[in-house]
This record gives structure tokens, C-alpha cells and sequence, in this order.
């Protein structure tokens, strides 16, 4: 069964957050099956892995965006070690540039890689058994493949789309339709929600199936979708929850080349301390108390607008008896909250940016992770915590709860129920009291590395989907 993913990011090509982890995963855990050839498909950015890397071209052609001919270009990575076939589509002047997302004409930029992802399959006779789109950007895929005569080639191929974050869904004008593939116009009423073109609904409305990314997510979504929650009930029937996995050969204490000291179950207690000394030492933090850290997009839905209130009231309700290290962007004003209290609080670091490398050894070095999320699709970090014996102190949403139990019902984290800055440092006083106490400490943090988030669980749920 061949299966095409077709992705804005792809881990380590191109990532902005976790929908590249899991599209440079999923298709590597799916090739080891018997019976599934995975490949990935995603734009042609100008980053630093298409340098470093060779690639034929294995198509030039042409697409049409309204008065515009864009050329299409689509390059097959030579080396094939990323354990997927890769291609990326190369449309000089719209797609090829240095970030996926943040530009003004990126409605442009998202039709026209999938009309030329369409156009490349349609002109080479390729005709995959599954299509599988990964969130909006992708969402016109389905719709696409069904209603415009230009793609007629792949008329009835199945197609699954993948929400990873319903929080945003591309809407565009609907004076957008001129820059389209021409379509059968009586079937307008597909792309429309409210009054817009809306990538996602229409995902939903015309995939044969859709999955998110857990399932406490899916059950959030028929109450609170930004809009959808009627058009999900409606199409419950081709619904499915299924939680994300780790890419556990890159997220592996014992091998993971970023770390400055690898470590597994038999030696973490004493060789995770000495990541900690070391990153302490390198953020002028006191080593010999328990780090909470934050690592993660500066937006609402992570709750990274409650971090600093958290913590200059954490680090003044416990007179100083715990350290703070945040790493992120994104809002403004909560980059340069953090910075003034970088100053202010002897407790507390950040380092602004996007640091693959630093993420890493935060994972390995830190006591608690701390993820105040008010919408949390499946999220990836807590795993990478628990993974690299690190605690979770979540809130209870989504992902979160699926993969988080907290310690009173014999789970290894910590939850708050609602994410207020109240509950957060309730949640990291409990935190506190356990650190305080070695032995319980201690053995938080073996169990915490005993659980197996191993992709190959959720990889049999796709394939068994695909089947179905
Ligand atoms: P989301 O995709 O919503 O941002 P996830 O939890 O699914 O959240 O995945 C986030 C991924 O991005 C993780 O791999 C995390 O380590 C990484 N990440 C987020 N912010 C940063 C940052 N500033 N520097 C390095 N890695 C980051
Ligand atoms: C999205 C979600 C996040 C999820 C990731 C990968 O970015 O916000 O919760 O883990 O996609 O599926």
C-alpha cells in the first residue's frame, strides 16, 4: 500500500513545532510494516538541509494561479536515509524561502503547493493508494482530487486528513476561488463555512476519514472547535482519535548526540544531575534546586501568557526554593516579560529563540517540564520529558490527559484541572513536596522513564485505518 503525506513540515528538513516530529516519524515507523511504502511530500524551503543534501529532479512543469503560470518543480532527496522517500516541491518565488509560515500571501502558497502536488501525480501517472493530509494547509487535497477534471486521473483515491491543531484552519475570501484549479462550481458549498473558504472544514467535509492527534482531543472538539463543533458531529461517523508517538531513535538519552551526557534507566539519578550542573552552570542558576523549565511557542493556547506571572509569584510564595528556565518565541510582549524578569530573578532563566539543541539537554536536565496548555492537541514535549526522566506538570486537556496521569491516581505527573496561575503553582508547591522527599523523587522520575510512547502502537491504528 503506498501512502503519500503530504506536509508544509517534516523533521529534520523543516520544523516549526510538533507536526514536523511527527511527520518525519510516522512514515519511517510505517515503512518497517509489511505492508505499507510511506513517502513524504512537502515544499521546497531554502533551509539549510536542502544545501546540505542532493537531490534529482524528478518532474518540471507548470501550474495555473488565476493570470499567474507558476513553475513546478519536484525534487527527490538522493541519499533516501531519512527512512521515507522525500519530495519537495519547488515553486520558485512562492515557496522557496527560508520559513513555512508568516507571509503575507501564504493562502498563495499553501493552494499552490497542493495543486502542484496534484498536478506532479496527475502528469506522472502516479496513483497512491492513500493520500494523507496533515492539517490545513493540506486541507484542500480532498476536495481536489474529487471535483477538479485537471486531477480526474486520481478520482476516488482514498484521502485522510490529520488535524493536528483545529486552532487554525486557513480561512480565505472567496474571491481566493479565482486562484484555484477550476472545479465543478455547483459543488461550492464544500470549501464554504460561514462565509469563508475554509481549509479545514472542507478537509473534514471531503476526506474519507479524519483522525486527531488523541483522542481526548476529538471529544474536545464537539464543544469547542472555533466554529466546527456542528460540523464534526455531523461527520463523527469518519472520525478517529489516535494519539501521536515518539520517534524514540531521535529521543534516546543513550544515544542522543546533543546531550552532554547520555544516560539511561540504570543511571539517571546520578547522570541526569550532571546535565543539570552543567545547563545551570551555563544560566547562572543554583544546581541544588529543583528545575521547572517551559519550552514551547510563546502563544495563548500553550498558556505562555501565565508564565510570568507564575513565575515571580512561584519564586516569591516559595522564598526562592526553586528555579525557572523557559525556552521559546513567539509574542512579543511575552519575550520581553521574560527578559525583564531574566534581570530581575536570580531564579529564573530564558533563552529566546528556537534551539533544537538546547531543547534537548532542557529535557534531559530539568525536574518538572511545565505545560499550561489551554488547547492541547496530543502535544510531544511531556513525552520527550517523561522519556528523559523528567516530571510533567500539565494541565488536564487534551493530549495532556491522555498521556498524563497524576500521581494521586497512581499516575507519575502532576495535573491541574484548569490552567490559572493559582492552579499552576498549586500544581508546582505538590512538585515541590515530592522533590523534597529523595526517594519519592526517585522513583517518579524511573517510572516516569518506564513509559513506552513508541510510535508503533499508534503506526498498526493508521494502517488498520488505511485497511479499513
Ligand atoms: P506544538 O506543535 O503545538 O508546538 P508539540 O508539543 O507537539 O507542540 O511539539 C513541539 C515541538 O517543538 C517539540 O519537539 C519541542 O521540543 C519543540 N520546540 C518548541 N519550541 C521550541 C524551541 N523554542 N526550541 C526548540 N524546540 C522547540
Ligand atoms: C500540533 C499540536 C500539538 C501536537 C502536534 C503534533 O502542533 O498543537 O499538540 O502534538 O501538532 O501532532
Amino acid at each position: 500500500m503506498t501512502v503519500y503525506h503530504l506536509s508544509t513540515e517534516c523533521y529534520p528538513v523543516a520544523k516549526v513545532g510538533g507536526l514536523a516530529d511527527v511527520v518525519g516519524a510516522l512514515p519511517k515507523y510505517q515503512n518497517k510494516m509489511k505492508d505499507v511504502d510511506a513517502k513524504v511530500v512537502m515544499p521546497w524551503y531554502n533551509k539549510s538541509f536542502v544545501y546540505d543534501h542532493e537531490f534529482d529532479v524528478v518532474f518540471d512543469g507548470f501550474i495555473h494561479q488565476g493570470q499567474n503560470m507558476l513553475q513546478v518543480q519536484v525534487l527527490k532527496e538522493k541519499t533516501n536515509t531519512l527512512g521515507f522517500e522525500l519530495f519537495m516541491v519547488k515553486i520558485p518565488g512562492l515557496l522557496d524561502r527560508e520559513n513555512p509560515y508568516g507571509y503575507q500571501d501564504e493562502s498563495f502558497q499553501f493552494l499552490a503547493f497542493q495543486h502542484g502536488v496534484l498536478h506532479w501525480l496527475t502528469a506522472m501517472q502516479i496513483r497512491p493508494d492513500v493520500l494523507h493530509c496533515h492539517d490545513y494547509h493540506t486541507g484542500l487535497v480532498p476536495f481536489m482530487v474529487e471535483n477538479c477534471p485537471e486531477f480526474g486521473f486520481l478520482k476516488g483515491i482514498k484521502t485522510i486528513g490529520t488535524i493536528h491543531n483545529g486552532e487554525y484552519q486557513g480561512m480565505m475570501r472567496w474571491d481566493m476561488i479565482h486562484y484555484m484549479p477550476s472545479f465543478d462550481h455547483y459543488k461550492w458549498g464544500l470549501l464554504d463555512w460561514n462565509g469563508f473558504i475554509n481549509p479545514l472544514a472542507c478537509m473534514i467535509k471531503c476526506c474519507t476519514a479524519f483522525t486527531t492527534v488523541s483522542e481526548g482531543y476529538l471529544e474536545e472538539l464537539f464543544v469547542s472547535f472555533r466554529g466546527l463543533e456542528s460540523l464534526v458531529r455531523d461527520e463523527f461517523g469518519k472520525a478517529y482519535g489516535i494519539i501521536n508517538g515518539i520517534d524514540s531513535d531521535v529521543w534516546n538519552p543513550e544515544t542522543d548526540p546533543m546531550l552532554d551526557f547520555n544516560f539511561n534507566k540504570k543511571n539517571v539519578l546520578k547522570i541526569k544531575k550532571k546535565n543539570k550542573q552543567k545547563l545551570c552552570k551555563e544560566y547562572n542558576l543554583n544546581p541544588d534546586l529543583p528545575l521547572f523549565a517551559f519550552i514551547g511557542r510563546f502563544a495563548t493556547e500553550k498558556g505562555a501568557d501565565l508564565l510570568p506571572d507564575v513565575i515571580w509569584r512561584s519564586i516569591k510564595q516559595t522564598y526562592g526554593s526553586l528555579n525557572i528556565m523557559v525556552l521559546g518565541s513567539g509574542n512579543t510582549y511575552i519575550e520581553d516579560k521574560l527578559k525583564e524578569l531574566n534581570y530581575v530573578y536570580a531564579n529564573f532563566a530564558t533563552d529566546i529563540g528556537y534551539k533544537e539543541h538546547l531543547s534537548h539537554k532542557i529535557y534531559a536536565s530539568a525536574d518538572f517540564l511545565l505545560m499550561p496548555s489551554r488547547v492541547e492537541p496530543c502535544g510531544l514535549n511531556q513525552m520527550y520529558a517523561m522519556r528523559y526522566g523528567t516530571v510533567p506538570v500539565v494541565s488536564y486537556t487534551g493530549g495532556l490527559r491522555d498521556t498524563v496521569k497524576d500521581i494521586s491516581t497512581g499516575g507519575s505527573g502532576l495535573n491541574f484541572t484548569y490552567p490559572g496561575v493559582d492552579d499552576i503553582i498549586h500544581a508546582m508547591v505538590r512538585g515541590l513536596a515530592i522533590y523534597n522527599q529523595k526517594k519519592a523523587m526517585d522513583d517518579l522520575v524511573l517510572s516516569n522513564m518506564n513509559f513506552d510512547f513508541a510510535w508503533e502502537k499508534s503506526a498498526e491504528k493508521y494502517l488498520a485505518l488505511y485497511k479499513n
